[in-house]
This record gives structure tokens, sequence and C-alpha cells, in this order.
């Protein structure tokens, strides 16, 4: 049996199976440039996150009704449970539909129809997080907080993804203090190509409660300490980080220097789809490539419940 654990880290549109996606492209007339799932598999090659995230929101064409979604987040679920996950929460990227036409309320209603029978389905608890594109402006990360409105019984939170380089959080200053006043909560990217300085004006100016990825925090001793004393989980990806080399191997990792700092360190998928993986498999990942022992995977479980937005009664239970 896998270890019970909460999935944090996961972008929904990166669960998306080459299977899946020919299967919706015929459904929605949409004509994938790959002649099969072969060769769109082939395609996952990435020499960093930018020519990930190309392929990534190119293959999101696929994905047109709230059925769609629906089946995309069911999908997610069933293979989560198989590995153990018991709580996730899950990232969405609103603006990369609306480009296509998407509305905001198709995505939230068609993944809220998986996410309200995920738990007698596959005994799994859900939280949604909406993220916003860090790569475009200011104003439509605030247009589209606007659009989520209608729809805030179903979104817990904040978080900003895509390409973070020259794009710092203080863009996002006002976005964020928007929804803080809103009632939600707030994570965000940092440290993934970015600057462990990212990390600072993250938690600084945008409010963060945790941090995805923070691989790059190392750098910066007075950060880790930071991070150790306040208990700010961050949300590691290690296939991804391998994936998109923000290091050369498996066995580079600083996963185990984290936890030894006494940082919240949790193992998390990212796009189990594209980079090798999902939850359990991160986990057996490192523990082979870094020869973790039962009681780092123990820290590492406890942790990603401690991290989550799980109440504390809701804790004790999914544990
Ligand atoms: N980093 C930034 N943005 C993303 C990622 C990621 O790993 N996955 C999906 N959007
Ligand atoms: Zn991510």
């Amino acid at each position: 049996m896998p270890v019970p654990k909460a999935e944090l880290h996961l972008h929904i549109e990166g669960t998306l199976e080459p299977e899946l996606a020919f299967a919706l492209a015929a459904r929605n007339g949409v004509t994938l440039p790959y002649a099969d799932t072969e060769a769109l598999r082939e395609a996952y090659r990435f020499s960093d996150l930018q020519s990930f995230l190309d392929l990534y929101y190119s293959l999101m064409a696929v994905l047109r009704t709230a059925d769609d979604f629906t089946e995309l987040a069911d999908a997610y679920l069933a293979r989560a449970a198989e590995q153990g996950v018991r709580h996730a929460e899950i990232f969405f990227d609103p603006q990369a539909h609306a480009v296509r036409g998407v509305p905001m309320g198709v995505v939230v209603e068609g993944l809220g129809a998986a996410l309200d029978r995920a738990e007698e389905r596959h005994g799994i608890s859900t939280r949604l997080i909406m993220c916003f594109l860090r790569d475009e402006s200011a104003e439509s990360a605030m247009a589209t907080l606007d659009a989520a409105k209608p729809y805030l019984d179903r979104i817990i939170g904040v978080g900003l993804d895509s390409a973070e380089v020259g794009h710092p959080p203080a863009k996002f200053r006002e976005v964020y203090e928007e929804a803080a006043r809103l009632g939600l909560r707030r994570v965000a990217h940092a440290g993934e190509e970015g600057p462990a300085a990212y990390i600072r004006e993250a938690l600084d100016v945008l409010g963060v409660e945790r941090v995805d990825h923070g691989l790059r925090c190392l750098e910066d001793p007075n950060l880790v300490a930071r991070l150790v004393r306040d208990r700010v989980p961050l949300t590691l990806c290690p296939l991804s980080n391998v994936r998109l080399r923000a290091i050369d191997v498996l066995e580079q990792h600083p996963l185990r220097e984290m936890l030894s700092a006494g940082l919240v360190a949790t193992v998390n998928s990212d796009d189990p789809a594209y980079f090798g993986g999902y939850a359990g498999d991160n986990f057996d990942a490192v523990r082979g490539a870094l020869g973790l022992g039962e009681e780092e995977l123990r820290t590492l479980a406890r942790n990603s419940f401690e991290a989550s937005f799980l109440e504390d009664d809701e804790e004790r239970r999914e544990r």
C-alpha cells in the first residue's frame, strides 16, 4: 500500500495524457500536429520551462467543454488514488482557456463535477486553486480574478505559474491584495527557474503561505532560516525538476538536504502526464535516487498534510 499523502502542486492541465488528448481532439474536431500518441510522447523532451510550456499550452486546444474538464479531472483522481493520494489541491489556468473562448464557468463547473464526487469515487478530498499566468499582464490577472467572483464557493485560493524569469512576484501585488480581501489563500511558484529573491518577494509582497517549488531557496541561507523558522512549506516536484533541467539528475536533487535543514518539504508531481509520473512515482523515484529511509518518507507524508489547506480536524481524518 502506498503511503497516504496530500498532493499540493498539481496542474490539472498537466495531467492530460496523450490517449485522452487524442480522444478529446477527435470528439471536438481539433487536429493535433502529431501522428499518434507515440509521436506526441516523443515530443516530451524539454530543455527548460519554456519549451515545456509551449507544448503544454498548445495541447490544451483539445479541452473545450465542461465534460472534457470533468473527464480530465476524473482520470487524474483515479490515478492519484491508486498512488495513495488522499487529498489534492489542484491548480488550473483559467487564462489559458479564456484565450480559446472557454470561459471560467465552463472550466470551474467541469472540474467541479469531478471534484464533487471525488470523495465518494476515489476517496480523495479536493480543493481548487486558480493560477494566474505571470507572463501575462497584471491587468489580465485582475480581470481573471474578477471573472472568478461568481465561483468563489468552489475556489479556495490563487497561485502564480508559467514563465518565471523576468516576471517577479511584485508584478502581481494588487491582484494578491484583492485576493486576500476576498478571503482567498495565496501561493505562488517561485525559485523554480527564478532566483531566491523571487521567493522572498512572494512572501513579502504577495503574502504567500506556501511556496511552489522554492528549489533555489538554498542559494540564500538567511531565506532558508526564515522558511524553517516560519514553517513555510515548499511544494517540490522532483521529476519535474529533472525533466525541465532545473537539476541534471535526480541523484542531485537537494530534497534530503532540505529535510535535514528542517524545511517543510513536500513531494508532488506538477504535470505528471509530461514529467514521467504521478505523486507516488515521485515518492518512489526520490526514495530510490536519494536512498531515503522510512523516517524521511513519513516526514514527507506528514508534511504534505501539515502544508495543506485542510483544517486540523479534516487533516487528522485524512491521515
Ligand atoms: N512551472 C511553471 N508553470 C507551470 C508549470 C511549472 O512547472 N506547470 C504548469 N505551469
Ligand atoms: Zn507547477
